[in-house]
């Protein structure tokens, strides 16, 4: 028997993550980093670990000082988060009011309307074009049609599982649209260099969402951050727990933010190998979803269960998104792993594939 809660419990079911250890596996089913942070990010980890560190409360100013260089924003524009799955249950906790409509794309990443169907919000959603991009025109109608029951907008850039970038000017119009508080989630926004930095100092409704979990490879460690306009990063900073970030995971973001080079490599890295295994995926007469981030979305139609779980037995995870979506039938999401990485998952699809 549960408790009775202010919560819509019932509604729904709690967020599935894996229930066994994937470390040592070839991870490109949720779109980690592959092999983890450069040696110089883990020596600032470590260093963050004497006994009096980890015995003393975490110190946010320094980072706060970093991030708001590295992000481009101003002071009181950034607070750090344990994550972007964080920071949007923060956001939608703080500015998401009683029974106004959470705005979607569909699909897009669960944790928007988990927490809009936890606080027993209406949600409504844009399905994309046939080839996975966003449909614009549909995207403002429904912003449009909602009108003054609006409550926020949930806006994922390049979106997951889809892999469609909203174009600056889609963004722009619909921060025009409505004063409701728009949700930027700019998780995989690194791999296209796409970020609306510029326009925090004009919206006041535009809460940008950041993750250190797969471009800087952190996942492990839970960092993340909203930038937003000062008064909306105070208010927002009331929500969150004081203490929501661990001192390593302060000390490793730090040091990430200070090697922007690293960033880069790593992003070049990306969408160098990522245009040799579409290529594949191609020759092998495989159709793939937009390109914007760390990963691609395959068509392996009918052999979609049994290719993952060949591959599975092989030691490479892929997430089969077949019974998630009626429109993702089929289709099997592979992040990008190194050079050496994918040239493995060629070696082992090729004869899958014919
Ligand atoms: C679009 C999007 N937003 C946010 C997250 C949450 O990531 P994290 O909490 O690790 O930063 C994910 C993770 O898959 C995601 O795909």
């Amino acid at each position: 028997m549960g408790l009775p809660s202010r919560l819509a419990l019932d509604a729904i079911h709690a967020y599935q993550i894996p229930t066994t250890e994937r470390a040592g596996l070839l991870r490109l089913d949720v779109n980690e980093h592959p092999c983890g942070p450069d040696p110089q990010v883990m020596q600032a980890m470590l260093a963050a670990l004497s006994p009096e560190q980890v015995a003393t409360y975490p110190l946010y100013a320094p980072w706060h000082a970093v991030a708001e260089g590295y992000f481009g924003v101003t002071p009181g524009q950034v607070t750090c988060t344990a994550g972007g799955d964080d920071a949007i249950k923060a956001i939608v906790e703080a500015f998401l009011l009683p029974e106004k409509v959470l705005l979607q794309l569909s699909p897009t990443f669960d944790m928007f309307a988990h927490w809009a169907r936890l606080y027993g919000n209406p949600i409504a959603e844009v399905r994309h074009r046939a080839d996975f991009s966003i449909d614009e025109g549909a995207w403002l109608r429904a912003l449009d049609a909602a009108g003054d029951r609006l409550g926020m907008v949930a806006l994922v850039s390049p979106n997951n599982p889809t892999g469609a970038l909203a174009s600056a000017q889609l963004i722009e119009q619909t921060l025009q649209r409505t004063t409701a508080p728009v949700i930027l989630d700019e998780t995989y926004g690194e791999f296209a260099q796409s970020h609306a930095t510029r326009l925090l100092d004009t919206y006041s409704n535009l809460l940008i969402v950041r993750s250190f979990s797969k471009v800087h490879g952190l996942a492990g460690l839970r960092v993340g951050a909203v930038l937003a306009q000062a008064p909306v990063v105070a208010d927002l900073r009331k929500v969150l727990n004081p203490y929501n970030v661990a001192r390593p995971a302060i000390a490793a973001s730090i040091a990430i933010m200070e090697r922007p080079q690293l960033t880069a490599k790593w992003v070049a890295d990306v969408k160098y190998v990522r245009a040799e295994f579409v290529e594949f995926l191609r020759l092998h007469h495989i159709a793939v979803g937009p390109q914007h981030a760390n990963f691609v979305l395959a068509q392996l139609g009918e052999g979609a269960a049994r290719i993952t779980s060949a591959l599975a037995d092989q030691g490479i995870l892929v997430r089969d998104r077949s019974g998630s979506h009626p429109d993702l039938q089929g289709w099997v999401r592979i992040a990008i792993g190194t050079a050496a990485q994918m040239a493995r998952v060629q070696r082992a699809l090729a004869p899958l594939l014919s």
